[in-house]
Parts: C-alpha cells; sequence; structure tokens
C-alpha cells in the first residue's frame, strides 16, 4: 500500500485517548477485571429489541466505553445516522442515499428521496409480492401446462442471493414443505445442473433477482434455466411468463429477457445489494414462509432500526456491537471476527455477514479519496457450533492470533428433542468462559499432568467474545440480528470514514473476465497479451479444450 497519508481519525482526540487508555489497560486479564468488579457480568449486558448482549468478556472497563462512545460522537455518527435515515445521499461515490431502513418502515411514515416520499411504493410492492406470494403458495397459479408450482428456484448472485438463501435457510422451520426451494448462484454449470435435476419444469418457478439485471452469473444462469425449462414444456416461449419473475431495478433488461413486466418486482437504487433482503429480493423468502412471517421479519428489522435510531450510543446494540470491533481490531490488532451460531437453522448466517461486512468496509481510502493508516473491515469467518468446535476453535483457544467472537444462541430450540437444547447452550457459556479465563500452569499442574506437558495444556485465556441471546429464532428475531448487524457495520464505517455502500473492489476482476471469456473460447490463437502466468494459463486450459 502507497504510504499513508496522516488521515484524521488516527490524529482525533478520541483516538488518542483511546491509544492511551490502550496501554493503560491492555495488559489487564480478563480473569482480574473479573475478580475485581463482581457485578461485571450483568453490568456490561443490554437488552433491547428481543436481543440480550453479554459484552462483558470483552477487555473493557467503563471507561472504554465512555471513551469509544466518545469517539463516535467525535467522527459524528449522530448526524450521520440522521443522515442515513432521511435519505441524504451518504453514498457518495455512487450518488445515492442508503435507504434500507425504508424498506422496513410502517405505513404512513414518511421518507423522502429528492422530494418524493419512498414508504408508499415500498408498501406497494410489498402488496404485489403478497398478492403474487399467495397465488403461488394456494396453487392459483398454475404453470403452463396446469400443473401447480411446487419447486422455486431463486437465480442471483451476491446481495441477490446470500440474503435470501440465509434467510430461508434461517426460516425454514416456518417454511411450507410441501414446496422445494433452490438456490443458483455460480457460474459454474454443476449449480444449476444439480438445482434442477431431479426437478419436473412443469412444476417450477424462477424468480430471477438481479438489482442490475446485468451481472454475468444471473445472466448465464437465467438463460440456461430458461433452456431448460423450454426443452421440459414443449418448446412453448409463452411458458416463460408462467414459469419466471424477476426482481430488479431494471425494467428495460427485464422485458428484453422475456419477462413479462407485470411479473416483475421492483426495488430502487437507494437499496444496496448486500442491504437487499428484506426488499422485493426477498420474494423466495416470501413464498417459502408467507405473507404474515415476511412482515413479522420486517417488524423486527424496524424495531432493532428504531433501537440504533434513538437509544444513547452506551445503552444502544449495533453502536456497541460495532465500537467493539473498533476496539478489538484497531487497538488490540484483531484482523477477524469469528460469528459462531449455535443454531443450526442459521448455517448460512456467516456466509451472509461476509458480504454485508467485507463488502462494505473492506475500503482503503476514505470518503475523501485519502489513504487510511488504520486497518478497516476484519475478515468475518465462522460456522455454526457445535461442529466449529471439533474443528478450528484449537486456533483461537491456543493459537498464536486474537481472534474475539460473536456467539449467537437462542433459550428455545424451535426442535426440542430431549437433553440436546441444555447440551448446546452449555457448550455456548463454556466456550466463552473457556476464552476468557482459560487455564493457568497452576491449575493444569493441579490435574497432575506432568511438567513436560503443562505448557501444551495451558490456555491462556483473556480472549473476548459477545454472547447474543435471544429467546427463539422467529421471523422477527432474524430481522433483528440482521439489522444489528447492518448498523454495527455502518457504525464501523463511519469511524473510519469510509463509504460503507460502493464495492468498486469488485469490477477490475469483472472487466478482466468479460476480456477472457473470448479468448478462451475464440478458434483462432487470440494472441496472448495478458502477462507471462495468466497467458501460459490461459494457453494450457485451450490446449485442454482440444482442436
Ligand atoms: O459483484 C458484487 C455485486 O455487485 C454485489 O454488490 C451484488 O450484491 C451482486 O454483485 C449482485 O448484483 P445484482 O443484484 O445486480 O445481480
Amino acid at each position: 500500500m502507497t504510504a499513508a497519508i496522516q488521515s484524521r481519525l488516527t490524529s482525533r482526540q478520541g483516538w488518542k485517548a483511546l491509544a492511551a487508555h490502550y496501554d493503560a489497560i491492555s495488559k489487564v486479564h480478563l480473569r482480574t477485571l473479573f475478580a475485581d468488579d463482581p457485578d461485571r457480568g450483568e453490568r456490561f449486558t443490554l437488552e433491547a429489541a428481543g436481543l440480550y448482549l453479554d459484552y462483558s468478556k470483552n477487555r473493557i472497563t467503563d471507561e472504554t466505553v465512555a471513551l469509544l462512545c466518545e469517539l463516535a460522537r467525535e467522527c459524528g455518527l449522530p448526524s450521520r445516522i440522521e443522515s442515513m435515515f432521511s435519505g441524504d445521499k451518504i453514498n457518495v461515490t455512487e450518488g445515492r442515499p442508503v435507504l434500507h431502513v425504508a424498506l422496513r418502515s410502517v405505513p404512513g411514515q414518511q421518507i423522502f428521496v429528492d422530494g418524493h416520499n419512498v414508504v408508499p411504493d415500498v408498501h406497494e410492492v410489498l402488496d404485489k409480492m403478497a398478492g403474487f406470494s399467495e397465488q403461488v403458495r394456494t396453487g392459483a397459479w398454475k404453470g403452463h401446462t396446469g400443473k401447480r408450482i411446487r419447486n422455486v428456484i431463486n437465480v442471483g448472485i451476491g446481495g441477490s442471493d446470500l440474503g435470501p438463501v440465509m434467510a430461508y435457510e434461517a426460516l425454514k422451520h416456518y417454511s411450507d414443505r410441501s414446496m422445494t426451494f433452490r438456490f443458483i448462484s455460480n457460474i459454474d454449470s454443476t449449480d444449476i445442473a444439480e438445482a434442477v435435476v431431479d426437478l419436473d419444469p412443469a412444476e417450477t418457478l424462477f424468480v430471477i433477482s438481479s438489482k442490475t439485471f446485468t451481472t454475468l452469473e444471473t445472466m448465464t444462469n437465467a438463460a440456461t434455466a430458461r433452456e431448460w425449462l423450454l426443452a421440459g414444456v414443449g418448446g412453448d416461449q409463452r411458458a416463460v411468463a408462467r414459469h419466471f419473475v424477476a426482481v430488479s431495478t431494471n425494467a428495460e433488461k427485464v422485458s428484453e429477457f422475456g419477462i413479462d413486466p407485470a411479473n416483475m418486482f421492483g426495488f430502487w437504487d437507494w437499496v444496496g445489494g448486500r442491504y437487499s433482503m428484506d426488499s422485493a429480493i426477498g420474494l423466495s423468502t416470501m413464498l417459502a414462509i408467507g405473507t404474515n412471517n415476511f412482515r413479522a421479519m420486517l417488524a423486527g428489522f424496524h424495531e432493532m432500526d428504531e433501537h440504533f435510531r434513538c437509544a444513547p450510543f452506551e445503552r444502544n446494540l449495533p453502536v456497541l456491537m460495532g465500537l467493539l470491533s473498533i476496539w478489538n481490531n484497531n487497538f488490540f490488532g484483531a484482523e477477524t471476527i469469528a460469528v459462531l451460531p449455535y443454531e443450526q437453522y442459521l448455517k448460512r448466517f456467516p456466509a451472509y455477514l461476509q458480504q454485508l461486512t467485507m463488502e462494505s468496509n473492506g475500503k482503503h481510502v476514505t470518503l475523501n479519496g485519502d489513504t487510511v493508516d488504520y486497518d478497516t473491515s476484519p475478515i468475518y469467518w465462522g460456522e455454526p457450533g457445535t461442529n466449529g468446535q471439533h474443528s478450528f476453535y484449537q486456533l483461537i483457544h491456543q493459537g498464536t492470533r486474537l481472534i474475539p467472537c460473536d456467539f449467537i444462541a437462542f433459550n428455545q430450540s424451535l426442535n426440542p428433542i430431549g437433553r440436546h437444547h441444555d447440551m448446546l447452550l452449555a457448550n455456548v457459556f463454556a466456550q466463552a468462559e473457556a476464552l476468557a479465563f482459560g487455564k493457568t500452569a497452576k491449575e493444569v499442574r493441579a490435574e497432575g499432568t506432568p511438567d513436560w506437558l503443562v505448557s501444551h495444556r495451558v490456555f491462556e485465556g483473556n480472549r473476548p467474545s459477545n454472547i447474543i441471546l435471544a429467546d427463539q429464532l422467529t421471523p422477527e428475531t432474524l430481522g433483528r440480528l440482521i439489522s444489528l448487524y447492518e448498523h454495527s457495520v455502518f457504525t464501523q464505517g463511519v469511524i473510519w470514514n469510509l463509504d460503507s455502500f460502493d464495492q468498486w473492489g469488485v469490477e477490475l476482476g469483472k472487466v478482466l473476465a468479460q476480456r477472457i471469456i473470448p479468448e478462451l473460447e475464440s478458434k483462432t490463437d487470440p494472441g496472448f497479451t495478458h502477462d507471462s502466468s495468466t497467458n501460459n494459463l490461459i494457453r494450457r486450459y485451450r490446449k485442454s479444450k482440444g482442436p
């Protein structure tokens, strides 16, 4: 990276105060913090909008929280929040407002974009989605041959896939089990081949989800899906109207593809792809769980939005989560955050969060275009517990890196069977306890461990974690949880002074791929003008395809 220009963040009073505070407390072990403050486990907790956060196992004191909140104020977080909710064009590099909060606004609310209240538009689309979903779910909507639709396939990628597939998996418990839901995203033909292998085209509905309706993967998969459908129902082009609907902001491209504009569900350029699962991009979710459950999910989002907008920073869940991430990553030098849901239904949640967090804040210049001299987004990753415990937790407990963890758990299982849930929850609590407090050499020796083995069995502890607890995984809870992370990402982006809503970093690879595709496909030697490595790989692949 080029020499960093001194950015304003690291010269702020609040930042300097935190740096000095870090020097003062960074060596204090969590064991000491807990021993010195018996109420810590109750005090560093916060319950709001249906979620309970225990953040006591972070390496913080009251002063840390106060200083972090002060930094947030100094960075202008209050006015940035207001700007977002008011529809200001805070996505500066694309000149757009950022209004995913409008997607879960309540009827009667007013949010203006260029003088136009967008709330009625949002509800009009929701009503159209509801009408369509009910038709499909009740069997009133028939396929071309008169059969009812039993399979729904969402075709999309990035935000047009990760949200829908995550929400479907998360809310499967509430879904119509007589229907099959699948998701195609990858341009790898295996994805579509496997998704349709056992399905009857006459019973299959494709939801082509693409904000731009130009994305290579989605358009290629949509064209292949159309061929598969037509081949399966006798080639009559009219079948497309009964088996394809589109979710997009680009009506022109939708009708170019052959989808009846009446079967298009719109959204707006002020909804970022990774913030769109509660827009019409959630059509497959609504088809799976029904309108009421979908609306309940929106209500959960809205509840967290209001909390974020109104609660004082010290009692504000997304603000605290965002600031703790800054503390762990910018001051303690942690480079990642592990997201560990102890809930099998949330198995795609970490993958969803990867786009939300890293596409938003994986930036190296500020809003003004100045190169930052601090780290921005940590790397988010994770797996459901308890599976991860038998895989990578070794590194979290005893490796050389500091990996802050977000544990997510629910008081009640949706599938209560025997003692499973007690054992599941015991594991979450145990992991967070082990990470924080570890096991000293003295304790290991006291168990009769031979001297040579002691160091191997020592757990340093002092490893930070959050625990997010909710009662049960419901549509409302999912909405609250996603909104929590969305606003935590925003909070971090404001501190780092980034545009969290553009994604220029995905462009170069796309452009180069477009250049290479014809070079792989041309019958004649395309002439090799790349670097020697890329030229060699292209030659090798062309040779493998034969003459
Ligand atoms: O390549 C990145 C990206 O632009 C994401 O931001 C977006 O969610 C995804 O591609 C899909 O875009 P679209 O919905 O326009 O097909």
